[in-house]
């Protein structure tokens, strides 16, 4: 396959970004009064309206030409039949057998199938306090001991999912390696009814290692026995010497694999503590829906595709456009994990700078995904969606009902996502806000002085995002969605969305700084890290 950037498809789409600057989006809605129609798709109970994008027909058009020339229909079959697709770990990518009710792989059909079994079976197990605490109490309080994958997807799964947590559970999450979170995460902890469930693909992560270290510390000096652990500490791990190592019982290890990305983690028995929370019913409700999005992305064509679109409209911005960072901004408050869990997605799937092949890019790949939840962004961030000097294509993400009507709320916060993508599409111009100043009887002095202070650009690009109420199988569509965006967005990057090397020289300098504040020896260091060791020697 040619390079991204000497593909036939992507000079066209060059010379076509020129003929785009010619026209607005006020003009397009203009040039075509069933815009809205023809470009809102939906599928899995999730309608997309994309039609407030820098889009017309020829865009879409030559935008499948790329997909096709980057033979993204062969890249996503290969990733759903198994073959090798993160090259630099040698590993399959099968976070969709995690989810395929089909069975059509025979990970499906064996290690998923029997782990799903035993995750059940433990779930039930614990909610008939089968498997109960030392004392014989019901274990009625969950601690997810992970970080990254093992931590942002669960933790979006059970916040997004409150209204359906089985009456009288509760869930903790302690992630970061700061006495503040074990502190804060284990107040109040009833160790006869706390189940910890450590969760580490790798049971090598230093965060999780030390949290589960400091858990069992505080379980044991409350005056619990060492053999009373197994009642208390079960692990979802690869690695599973290191866990019986640990302490824990080989009774209560949940197997994963290294098909599994950390960051897809949150359908396999990672989600443990999660199908504790929900019950297993709800739990395989999530993976359905997952499932549902994954037979829509595989089978659907592009222009009728939702992961395609998102991830084609997005190289659209990101390599014609220049925008750096997309914002996820979500009207319903269950999902304020969304946007730190597809940072983790995006970010660290399509922060890479080489090719599969190992060739240094010279085009943008992933941007930077950030975001929150709205209403509460528009009185912070939104100032610069609307009038700052950056390109920051926006996803709506807003549920049609809320799980908590109250009085006239929910129409207003719907109200205030759409007139938000409406500002952003139509903008309001200097003549415009002229008018309405002079007609407030500003003196010209005034006007002329504050008028372009008050000018929005407008043409700044959306999706809406929506559904009718976000319900354990919409999430999982919803989640399965963005992942398979990402996956769009590497293959035609040509990078490998699989494998995570960033991360890794930071961790190792860790450790060698760690020593260092042990022994002193900054020999090695530049000034600038010597002098931070030292600092924190001496204070
Ligand atoms: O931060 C890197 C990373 O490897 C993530 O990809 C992963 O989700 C996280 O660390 C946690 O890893 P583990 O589940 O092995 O503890």
């Amino acid at each position: 396959m040619s390079k991204f950037t000497q593909l036939s498809a992507f000079t066209k789409l060059q010379a076509h970004k020129t003929q785009m600057d010619q026209t607005n989006l006020i003009g397009l809605f203009a040039d075509d009064a069933d815009r809205a129609n023809k470009m809102t798709v939906s599928a899995c109970d999730i309608e997309l309206d994309y039609s407030k994008n820098l889009v017309n027909e020829e865009t879409l058009s030559l935008l499948v030409e790329l997909a096709e020339q980057s033979n993204l229909q062969g890249q996503i079959d290969k990733m759903f039949g198994g073959e090798v697709i993160n090259g630099s770990e040698k590993r399959s990518v099968l976070h969709t057998a995690l989810r395929d009710f089909d069975k059509t792989t025979p990970e499906a059909k064996g290690v998923v199938a029997d782990s799903l079994a035993k995750v059940e079976s433990f779930v039930n197990s614990v909610h008939n306090a089968e498997f109960a605490g030392y004392t014989g109490k019901k274990l009625t309080t969950i601690v997810n001991i992970g970080i990254g994958g093992s931590y942002l997807g669960p933790k979006l799964i059970s916040d997004a999912l409150k209204p359906y947590w089985k009456e009288g559970f509760d869930i903790q999450y302690i992630a970061n390696v700061d006495g503040t979170a074990v502190t804060e995460g284990m107040k109040g902890l009833d160790p006869e009814t706390t189940l910890f469930v450590i969760c580490s693909k790798s049971f090598g992560t230093l965060e999780t290692l030390k949290n589960s270290e400091a858990a069992r510390e505080w379980f044991l000096s409350t005056g619990a026995k060492q053999s009373d652990v197994k009642n208390h500490f079960v692990a979802v791990t690869t690695n599973q010497k290191a866990a019986v190592d640990f302490g824990i019982d080989a009774e209560n290890l949940f197997p994963l694999w290294d098909w599994v990305g950390g960051r897809y983690s949150l359908w396999s028995t990672i989600g443990l503590p999660q199908a504790i929370l929900l019950g297993m019913d709800t739990f395989k409700e999530v993976l359905k829906g997952a499932f549902d999005m994954d037979l829509h992305f595989k089978n659907t064509p592009i222009k009728e595709n939702l992961p395609a679109l998102l991830g084609l409209t997005g190289i659209w911005y990101n390599n014609f456009y220049d925008a750096q960072s997309q914002a996820i901004l979500v009207y319903d408050d269950y999902l304020q994990e969304l946007p730190n869990h597809l940072q983790q997605v995006d970010m660290e799937s399509n922060g890479k700078s080489v090719t599969q092949d190992g060739d240094i890019v010279d085009y943008n790949t992933g941007p930077i995904i950030w975001g929150g939840a709205g209403t509460n962004g528009q009185h912070a961030y939104h100032q610069l969606l609307h009038q700052g000097t950056r390109l920051v294509p926006s996803d709506f993400i807003v549920p049609l009902k809320s799980h908590n009507p109250v009085a006239d709320h929910h129409p207003w916060l719907y109200a205030n996502a759409v007139g938000q993508a409406q500002a952003m599409l139509e903008g309001k111009n200097l003549e415009q806000v002229t008018a309405e100043l002079v007609s407030k009887g500003m003196s010209e002095e005034d006007v002329a002085f504050i008028a372009p202070h008050k000018v929005h650009a407008g043409n700044r690009p959306s999706n809406m995002i929506t559904f009718e109420q976000l319900t354990p199988k919409v999430l999982g569509s919803l989640i399965a969605m963005y992942e398979h965006k990402v996956m769009v967005q590497g293959a035609i990057w040509q990078i490998n969305s699989f494998d995570q090397w960033g991360v890794e020289l930071g961790k190792v300098l860790g450790v060698a700084v760690f020593d260092a504040l042990q022994t002193g020896n900054v020999a090695k260091m530049d000034s600038s890290t010597a002098n931070l060791v030292n600092k924190f020697r001496d204070a």
